[in-house]
């Protein structure tokens, strides 16, 4: 493995792209590009992947979609290793950091998990199974009453920031949280006082679900104390690919405009929807 692709893995050296990094970038079709020793911390350098587009987090949150049928294609090991990193970004009660991570690509293995999930066979072509599993007990030790809750919470977080690396790096996936915990426990290994959280099916994929399928935020939200919903004229998502925003300015506005909600439903970009909304007001 060239050396670029060793130090976005973690290994802490020096190091300047050569061509042999990027003949290896290209063939395994890897997107990142390398920056080298940006910072100086407790004398180690660290040298920091960085992506040609960065991601665009309004794409990946409407694309993360739950994904049950892969392509056979393997996910290169350094991907999984980005996916990792998001992972560990995640906020943790005290920085407990109480999460641990289990990648499975052996078929028998995969098998053997698909059948404790409740058979959901579909698991069984994802390529990668990523097991995140929650050491508590250094999170219980510090917080007896909530520290189940903040360990559970910190794993999750996680998973969602696997999800969307794995979405910005054109990778599909799906969370699993119906397994019999016992019997993954046994085929993984898993010592007792570590629990196996949920697992991430990660993949290629050409069977892309589409749109998002959401309870509008003007139906989930309330201003100031439970129950009360007067939506304010300011407040609407603005995300570029939101598809609730006409439902929220029709709430807003008190107006029944079909059509306004209808354009609005398209993707559009955030001025230019700023610039609509503000149109004859
Ligand atoms: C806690 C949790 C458990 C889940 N368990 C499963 C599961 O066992 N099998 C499955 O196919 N999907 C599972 N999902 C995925 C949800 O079914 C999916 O996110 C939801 O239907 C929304 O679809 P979307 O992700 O495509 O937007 C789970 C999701 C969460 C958050």
């Amino acid at each position: 493995m060239p050396a670029t692709v060793r130090a976005v893995l973690g290994e802490k050296r020096r190091h300047v792209e050569n061509d042999e990094d990027a003949a290896y970038k290209k063939e395994n079709q890897l997107p990142y590009k390398v920056a080298v020793l940006k910072t100086k911390k407790n004398n180690n350098l660290f040298i920091h992947s960085f992506f040609p587009e960065h991601m665009d987090l309004d794409r990946c949150l409407v694309e993360k979609r739950s994904c049950k049928s892969y392509l056979e294609k393997p996910v290169p090991i350094e991907l999984i290793g980005e996916i990792l990193k998001a992972a560990t970004c995640a906020p943790s009660a005290a920085n407990l950091q109480n999460w641990q991570f289990i990648i499975v690509r052996d078929q028998q293995k995969r098998n053997e998990i698909a059948a404790v999930c409740q058979h959901q066979d579909w698991m069984r072509g994802a390529p990668v199974h990523m097991i995140v599993c929650n050491d508590q007990k250094k999170v219980t030790d510090m917080f007896s009453r909530k520290g189940k809750l903040y360990a559970s919470q910190a794993c999750a977080i996680a998973g969602q920031n696997m999800m969307l690396k794995a979405t910005d790096l054109g990778l599909y996936s799906c969370w699993v949280g119906s397994f019999d915990e016992y019997a993954l426990a046994k085929i993984l290994k898993i010592p007792d006082n570590v629990t196996p959280e949920m697992i991430i099916t990660i993949g290629y994929s050409d069977k892309i679900e589409q749109g998002i399928d959401r309870i509008p935020v003007d139906r989930v939200t309330y201003f100031e104390e439970y129950g009360k919903n007067t939506v304010e004229k300011s407040f609407f998502p603005l995300s570029k690919y939101g598809q609730n925003i006409g439902r929220v300015l029709e709430k807003a506005t008190g107006t029944q405009n079909q059509q306004e909600s209808a354009a609005a439903e398209q993707p559009q970009k955030p001025l230019e929807k700023i610039k609509k909304w503000f149109k004859g007001r």
